[in-house]
C-alpha cells in the first residue's frame, strides 16, 4: 500500500478568466495533519472541492492510497472514505443531529416508498383543473384521502422507525460521540444547536459513514478559543487512530499548535510544503504572501472632536426577554474608532443592532447629532447616515444577497428614491443598473475584490476576504458618518485583515465614527483609539488604546470593573462618568 493516504498530481482548475488552482501536487499520509495554508482566493477550497467530488478538475490526477480515482460526486468521495467539513454547515435545521446523519447515508425503509408519498401532499391541489362541478368534487375527494393516507404513512413510518430502527442507530451515533469524546445530543434540532454544536454533528456524521480521510475548511473561524482546543483534541484523537486529515485555517498559531505539515498555496500554487517543526509565523506569512511582509497598525488621533453619538443609559432586551444590554451609556466621536471588546455573547451583537434600528430599545437614549434614534426605522437610520456592516457567524446570512453579483448587491442598498421610498412596482425593470454596476466597479478596483466580473457570479462564489471587501465598499460608498462593524476581518487571511484595518482608518482621517466589534485584543489596541469593554451586557469601563494591555482587557471582559483594576486616577473619573 502506498505511504500516502492522498496524492494530488498537476490538479488545474479554472472558472472563465480565474484559475483557481494551477497545477497543484499535494501529498497526506495516513496519521498525519496536514494544514493548506493561503491567503483568501488563493485555491484552497476549490482544491478540496476536488477531493470531496463537487468540482471535477480540468487537468492532473487524485490517487487514494495509492490507486488512481476519478471522484465524479460526493457520492463517489463518501465510498472512497473521504469527507469534508465545509465552511457553511449543509445541514437541516429542522431535523435533529440523528436524522441530519442518518439522511443519505441508510437506505429509506420499505414503508417509505409507498406510493401515498408525504411529499406529493405538500402539493395537493395540481390535479385541480377539471370544468364540471362532479368532477371538481371527485377530485377534492382524491386530494383528501391521499392527504390522510400520506400523513398516516408518515406517522406509520415514524412509528416503526423509532421502535425498531432508531434505537441501534442511536446507539451507534452515541458509540462514535463516545469514542471520540464528542458532546453530542442526538435528538437535540439543529435549529437550537449552537455553532460549535453544528460543527461536531458535521464530523460525527462524516465519521458515521466511515470517513478516514477528514478535510476541514476553516473550521476554527466561528469557534471560541475553548472550542478550538476541543477541536483540536478530537483531532489529535482521529490522527492517533490513523485518520489523514487536511485543515485548513488562517491563524498561523493554530497551524503551528495542530499540523505536521504545511502546504501553501499563493494565487493557486502550490509554493511548498514544510514541516510544522521547522516553521515560524514570519516564514508561513512571507511563503504565503510572496515577500517580506511589514505587519503593522497605524493608529493615528484626528484633529475632529464633535460627538457624533451619545448613548445614554440603553438597555435592550435578548429573544428570551432578559436584559441583553443593560443601561450602556458611552459618546462615540468624529474621526475616531472606538473598539468593543468583551467575550462572545457579552451583548455587542444586541448594542450594534439597537443602534442600527434592528432591536428594539427598551429604555435609554440613542442620540445622533442631538436627535434621539431610539424607535426610529433602520432606513431612517441609514438614511441619516449610520451604516452598518455586520459580519455574522454565518457571513452570508445578514448584509448580502449570496445569489446575487456584485453590482445587484450594490443596489439593494440604493434601489430607493432620494426620499427613501420604494420605486413603484411597474419600473421595477428601470431600476438603475448602470450606476450600480459603476459603482461595483470602483469598489471592485478600489479595494482589490478579485472576481471574474461584477455581474454576473454570484457574490457567494467569492472568496470569504472578497465577500467581506464587496460589503464593507458598499456601506463605504453611500458615505455614512458612523460604521458600525461587528468582526470585519472574521475568517480572513493576514493582508485581507490589514487591507480591511486600512480601510476603515481611512475613513476614521476623513472624519467618520467607526464602531468596532473585535475579537483580537493585540489588534484592537493597536487600530482603536478607546475601547470600551462589556461584560455580561454591562460597560465595565472605557481605556485609552496606549494606557492599557491585553490582560487588562482580558480581566475587564470577565468582570473586574475598571476601577479595581487602574485605581481612581483621573482617566477613570473622566471614563467613569462617561461609561
Ligand atoms: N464556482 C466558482 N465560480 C467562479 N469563481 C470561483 C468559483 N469558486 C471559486 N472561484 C474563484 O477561485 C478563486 C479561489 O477561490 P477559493 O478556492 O474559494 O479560495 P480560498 O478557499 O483559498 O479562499 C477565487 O478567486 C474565487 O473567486
Ligand atoms: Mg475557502
Amino acid at each position: 500500500m502506498s505511504e500516502y493516504a492522498v496524492q494530488l498530481k498537476n490538479i488545474t482548475k479554472t472558472f472563465g478568466s480565474v484559475v483557481a488552482n494551477n497545477r497543484v501536487d499535494l501529498n497526506v499520509r495516513r496519521g498525519e495533519i496536514l494544514a493548506l495554508l493561503g491567503e483568501n482566493g488563493s485555491g484552497k477550497t476549490t482544491l478540496m472541492n476536488m477531493l470531496s467530488g463537487i468540482y471535477r478538475p480540468d487537468k492532473g490526477q487524485i490517487f487514494i492510497n495509492g490507486t488512481k480515482m476519478y471522484i465524479d460526486s460526493p457520492e463517489d468521495a463518501k465510498k472512497l472514505g473521504i469527507g469534508m467539513i465545509h465552511q457553511h454547515f449543509k445541514l437541516i435545521e429542522k431535523f435533529t443531529a440523528a436524522d441530519n446523519i442518518w439522511m443519505g447515508v441508510e437506505k429509506e425503509p420499505f414503508l417509505l416508498k409507498t406510493k401515498f408519498n408525504y411529499v406529493d401532499s405538500l402539493y395537493p391541489y395540481d390535479g385541480l383543473d377539471g370544468n364540471s362541478l362532479r368532477s371538481q368534487k371527485l377530485q377534492r375527494f382524491k386530494v383528501k384521502t391521499r392527504l390522510c393516507l400520506s400523513a398516516l404513512n408518515y406517522k406509520l413510518v415514524n412509528f416503526f422507525r423509532n421502535a425498531f430502527l432508531s434505537p441501534s442507530r442511536f446507539e451507534k451515533v452515541n458509540k462514535i460521540a463516545r469514542d471520540f469524546g464528542f458532546d453530542l445530543d442526538s435528538r437535540k434540532k439543529v435549529c437550537d444547536m449552537a455553532v460549535s454544536e453544528k460543527q461536531t454533528l458535521e464530523i460525527v456524521k462524516v465519521l458515521y459513514y466511515g470517513a478516514d480521510i477528514l478535510i476541514l475548511d476553516e473550521p476554527t473561524a466561528v469557534l471560541t478559543t475553548q472550542e478550538i482546543q476541543k477541536l483540536f483534541s478530537i483531532l489529535r484523537k482521529m490522527k492517533e487512530k490513523g485518520c489523514a486529515i487536511i485543515i485548513i485555517t488562517h491563524k498561523l498559531n493554530e497551524v503551528l499548535e495542530i499540523s505536521d505539515r504545511v502546504t501553501v498555496l499563493r494565487k493557486g500554487e502550490n509554493v511548498g510544503t514544510i514541516d510544522t517543526k521547522d516553521a515560524n509565523e514570519q516564514l508561513l506569512t512571507e511563503l504565503m504572501v510572496g515577500e517580506k511582509v511589514d505587519l503593522k497598525i497605524e493608529c493615528e488621533k484626528t484633529d475632529f472632536d464633535e460627538t457624533l453619538l451619545s448613548i445614554k443609559g440603553l438597555t435592550v432586551l435578548n429573544n428570551e426577554g432578559t436584559n441583553a444590554i443593560e443601561d450602556v451609556s458611552f459618546d462615540l466621536k468624529s474621526g475616531e474608532i472606538l473598539g468593543v471588546a468583551g467575550i462572545s455573547g457579552c451583548g455587542q451583537k444586541e448594542l450594534c443592532e439597537s443602534i442600527a434600528g434592528l432591536l428594539p430599545v427598551k429604555s435609554g437614549e440613542i442620540l445622533y447629532s442631538g436627535e434621539n434614534i431610539a424607535g426610529k426605522r433602520p432606513l431612517d437610520i441609514i438614511n441619516m447616515g449610520i451604516s452598518m456592516s455586520f459580519i455574522p457567524e454565518d457571513r452570508l446570512g445578514m448584509g448580502l444577497a449570496g445569489s446575487m453579483s456584485v453590482a445587484d448587491n450594490m443596489i439593494l442598498k440604493t434601489y430607493r428614491n432620494a426620499k427613501g421610498k420604494l420605486p413603484s412596482p411597474r419600473l421595477y425593470p428601470f431600476v438603475d443598473r448602470k450606476n450600480a454596476k459603476a459603482l461595483a466597479n470602483k469598489v471592485v478596483e478600489e479595494l482589490e475584490v478579485s472576481t471574474p466580473d461584477v455581474d454576473k457570479t454570484p457574490v457567494r462564489r467569492l472568496s470569504g476576504g472578497n465577500v467581506q471587501k464587496v460589503l464593507l465598499g458598499r456601506e463605504i460608498k453611500g458615505d455614512p458618518r458612523v460604521i458600525i462593524t461587528a468582526y470585519p476581518v472574521r475568517g480572513l487571511d493576514i493582508n485581507s485583515s490589514y487591507c480591511i484595518y486600512d480601510i476603515l482608518s481611512r475613513e476614521k482621517q476623513k472624519g467618520t465614527g467607526v464602531l468596532f466589534v473585535g475579537e483580537d485584543l493585540d489588534v484592537m489596541l493597536a487600530l482603536c483609539d478607546r475601547i470600551l469593554v462589556l461584560c455580561h451586557g454591562k460597560v465595565m469601563g472605557t481605556v485609552q488604546h496606549n494606557q492599557s494591555t491585553k490582560e487588562q482587557l482580558g480581566l475587564m471582559m470577565t468582570g473586574t470593573p475598571y476601577s479595581q483594576i487602574y485605581g481612581d486616577g483621573e482617566n477613570v473619573k473622566e471614563e467613569v462618568s462617561n461609561g
